[in-house]
């Protein structure tokens, strides 16, 4: 998997209600055929955006890719029914694809999910959808192709003191910098 730290100007946080509105846009920028392989399904432009709206508050956990300080892409974790696992899904900007956007949330969502218990992932996408395929792959996910759509499942190890500390380094992180972002200056007058 590749370190989300050495990716040339891109940061990789946790996202939080405060990044809403980012979360918004970055859905209301993807195309017809981004949102349908998100979704896979049709979906609109409004019901992209509504879905997007209550992301980083639904149950789970939202981290983004943030390129010159802009929310370029999205990595999302949510529990599904057994204990232990859990279904990720990713949306990037379709001007910021192919840099390891993807892949850098992956890694992270794999992280944050090792650390919290989870044994294995699940990623749903549309069998002709070549990057996310390429992406579960690179991620070492063992995929199993249906006629409509491609079941990769992503086992991961148990939590160790080291990747225990390292999630706890950058959660901290990712508060401080998402603080910072949504700290207005109030002139004095
Ligand atoms: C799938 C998606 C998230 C990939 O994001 P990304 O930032 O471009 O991914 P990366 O740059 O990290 O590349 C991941 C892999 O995909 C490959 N890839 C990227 N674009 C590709 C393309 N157009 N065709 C084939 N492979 C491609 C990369 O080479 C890389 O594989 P590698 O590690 O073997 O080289 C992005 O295309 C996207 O948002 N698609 C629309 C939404 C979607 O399909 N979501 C998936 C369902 S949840």
């Amino acid at each position: 998997m590749p370190d989300t730290q050495r990716l040339a100007g891109i940061q990789i946080r946790r996202l939080w209600s405060t990044d809403r509105d980012a979360v918004v846009t970055l859905f209301r920028g993807l195309d017809p055929d981004s949102r349908f392989d998100r979704f896979m399904g049709t979906v609109s432009e409004a019901a992209a955006a509504s879905y997007a709206a209550h992301a980083v508050s639904a149950e789970g956990m939202v981290f983004g890719a943030f390129a010159q300080g802009e929310l370029q892409g999205i990595g999302e974790l949510r529990p599904v029914g057994a204990a232990k696992e859990a279904e990720i899904a990713f949306a990037v900007a379709p001007g910021h694809r192919g840099r390891g956007l993807g892949a850098a949330l992956g890694a992270r969502l794999a992280q944050a999910a090792r650390n919290g218990g989870t044994r294995r992932l699940h990623l749903r996408c549309l069998a002709g959808n070549r990057p996310m395929r390429a992406l579960a792959r690179r991620l070492g996910a063992e995929l199993r192709p249906g006629r409509r759509e491609v079941h990769a499942v992503l086992a991961l190890s148990p939590p160790t003191l080291f990747s225990l500390w390292r999630e706890g380094v950058e959660g901290a992180f990712d508060v401080a910098v998402a603080a910072s972002a949504a700290w207005t200056v109030v002139p004095v007058v």
